[in-house]
Formats: C-alpha cells, structure tokens, sequence
C-alpha cells in the first residue's frame, strides 16, 4: 500500500530545497538504485528534526543517507521521503573532538592527525560519515569506532534532543541500539571522541601506511559497499567467499571481487536484483561447503520485492 495522499505529497513539495523523483544512485558508492520519492539534503539540525518529526507525525516513511556507503538501494527506489545530513561542523579542543554526522570519517582523521591527536587513525579506513559510521559501530584494522566515542548528541522523533552515552547505544559487531536496538528511528546529529595527544605526523604516516594497505588488499577504488558480509565468529568472510570458489561469480554487471571476496563490484549499470541475488547465491554455497550462515553487513533498503 502506498504511503501516498494528496496532503502528505502537499507537506512534502513544500520543503525548501526538496526535489521528487531524486535519483540516488550516484549518491551511495554502490552506484545503484532507484529514486527517492522525495529528496533533501538539509545541514542545520534544527530544521532536520522538525522535518523528521514532521514525517513521524503524518505517518510518512523516511529514510536518513549519509555517504551511502554501506547501503544497497532498491532499483524501484524508496518510498517517502530520503534526507541526506549534510552537518559537517568540527571542533577540537584539547583531546577532544566534536563532529556533525554528515561529517566523513576520512575527513575526521586528517583533522585529528592535523590537531595533534593519535587514535582516530583508523578512519582513513571507513568511507562512510561520522552518523553512519555511530549507526553501525564502524570499525577498520581491528579498531572501533566504540573505543573512541564519548557521547552522542541525538534526537529522537516525538521525544526531542538526547544525549547517548557508550551504553545507551549498546555497541555490537557492526551494530548500535540505532541501527537494531531500542533507539532505532533515532538519528545522530552531532558525536564526541576523546583522542590521545600525540605526534600528528606520526599519525599521518600510520595512515599513510593503512591506506596503502588497503589499496593491496580491497577494491577502494570500484563502485562496491564495503564489506557485504560480517565476517563469522573467529573467521573472515572474504576468506570463505574465497575458499568457496566464488571470487569472479557474476550476476549481470555485479561481480565478486578478485581481490577480496568480500567485496561486490558494479562493473557499471549493475542491478540491485543482481546483488541480491549474488548474494543469494554466496549465502548458499558458503552454507552448503562450510555449513555457515553469511549474514549481510550491507543494508538494503526501498522496494525490494520479496
Ligand atoms: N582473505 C582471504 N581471501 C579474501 C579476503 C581475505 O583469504 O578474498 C583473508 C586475508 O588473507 C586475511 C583474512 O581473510 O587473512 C582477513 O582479511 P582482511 O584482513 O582483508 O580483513 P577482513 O576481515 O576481510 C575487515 C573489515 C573491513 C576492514 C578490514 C581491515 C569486516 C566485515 N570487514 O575485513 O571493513 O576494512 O578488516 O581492517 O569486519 C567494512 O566493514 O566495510 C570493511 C571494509
């Protein structure tokens, strides 16, 4: 059933800045999916939790994109309205560093390593913003974006601003409270990181040294999703990928990666069907040889059908 009546579509076309029929393909690193219904980029977090309340109140399905890194769009796209958080404000002050969730984590790195700071290095690691990155407990070289995090400033629809400590967000695996847990629906607006003083050029010269690594070992520089799988208890996703004979499975234009089997490759104009179903297709013969259950890191979202 549509979300559709003619007074939500009303409250929707009076946005400023919104547009319809928004193509988001470009807008995620995937480089796939259809368009958002309805579509805004908005940066003050005033005006993105009135809008978001405003959703919750007219029954209005929304959906909150940051880089659109971990993401598989539907080809139908998504229903409602797509907000983009574009908030990039940065403070540092002593060891501690403030960031708006629209803020890449890249970006975030190279201001910590400029500030002098030590222990965010890892985020030269991790494409996607600071928001997504709280969402799902990001994590590179075996560091987490846990271990650094203070607070979060956040908002809640229909119970205003909050502030989530470590606890509150219930930190997994690549997992938050946000993403599966009791505060799902909420959305981050600005996080806090307690770094160590230290040597920044020693800190740019481990980044240097990470990104390198990287470079060898995944894909960075194709249109993919990261990591589409987590990786099992005690062992890595890409390695049964690997040991499955699946590196090079294609499904249309989406291709396992040769270099790392856990990453999938739009080699250009790749479906989001296809991903689906070479993911299908991993999941089942991972099962089959190793008797194992892959589940997904990638999250996918909009009108997939079935
Ligand atoms: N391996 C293979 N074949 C492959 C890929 C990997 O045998 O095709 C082996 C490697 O040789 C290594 C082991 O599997 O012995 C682990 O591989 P790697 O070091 O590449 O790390 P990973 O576990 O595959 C994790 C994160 C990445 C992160 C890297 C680097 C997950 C699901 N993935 O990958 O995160 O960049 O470590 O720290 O936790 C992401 O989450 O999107 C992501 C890219």
């Amino acid at each position: 059933m549509s979300w559709r009546t003619a007074s939500k579509v009303k409250w929707l076309e009076l946005l400023p800045g919104v547009s319809e029929d928004e193509p988001l393909a470009s807008r995620t690193s995937f480089g796939i999916g259809g368009p958002a219904d309805f579509f805004v980029e908005m940066s003050r977090p005033q005006a993105i939790e009135e809008v978001i309340d405003g959703c919750v109140e007219r029954g209005i399905p929304y959906l909150l994109l940051g880089a659109g890194t971990n993401l598989l769009i539907a080809d139908a796209g998504v229903e409602g309205l797509v907000l983009r958080v574009v908030n990039r404000e940065h403070q540092v002050d002593g060891r501690e560093v403030r960031a708006g969730a629209g803020l890449k984590m890249m970006r975030l790195a190279r201001i910590a390593a400029d500030a002098g700071l030590r222990g965010f290095e890892f985020g030269i690691g991790i494409p996607g913003t600071v928001g997504g990155a709280v969402y799902q407990n990001a994590g590179c070289w075996g560091k987490e974006l846990r271990e650094v995090l203070v607070e979060v400033e956040g908002y809640m629809p229909g119970a205003g601003a909050k502030t989530w400590s470590p606890a509150d967000l219930q930190f997994g695996y690549r997992t938050s409270a946000l993403r599966e847990g009791r505060l799902k629906g909420g959305l981050v607006i600005e996080a806090k990181f307690q770094l160590e003083r230290g040597d920044g050029e020693a800190a740019k010269a481990l980044m240097a040294k990470l990104t390198k690594e990287r470079n060898e070992t995944q894909p960075i520089k194709t249109k993919n999703s990261g990591s589409v799988f987590k990786n099992p208890p005690g062992d890595s996703a890409g390695r049964l990928v690997q040991a499955a004979g699946l590196k090079g499975a294609r499904e249309g234009n989406a291709v396992v990666s040769t270099l790392h089997g856990n990453f999938i490759v739009n080699e250009g104009g790749a479906t989001a069907v296809e991903v689906r179903r070479l993911i299908e297709r991993i999941q089942a013969e991972v099962r089959r040889r190793f008797n194992l259950e892959l589940e997904t890191e990638v999250e996918m979202v909009g009108r997939f059908k079935g």
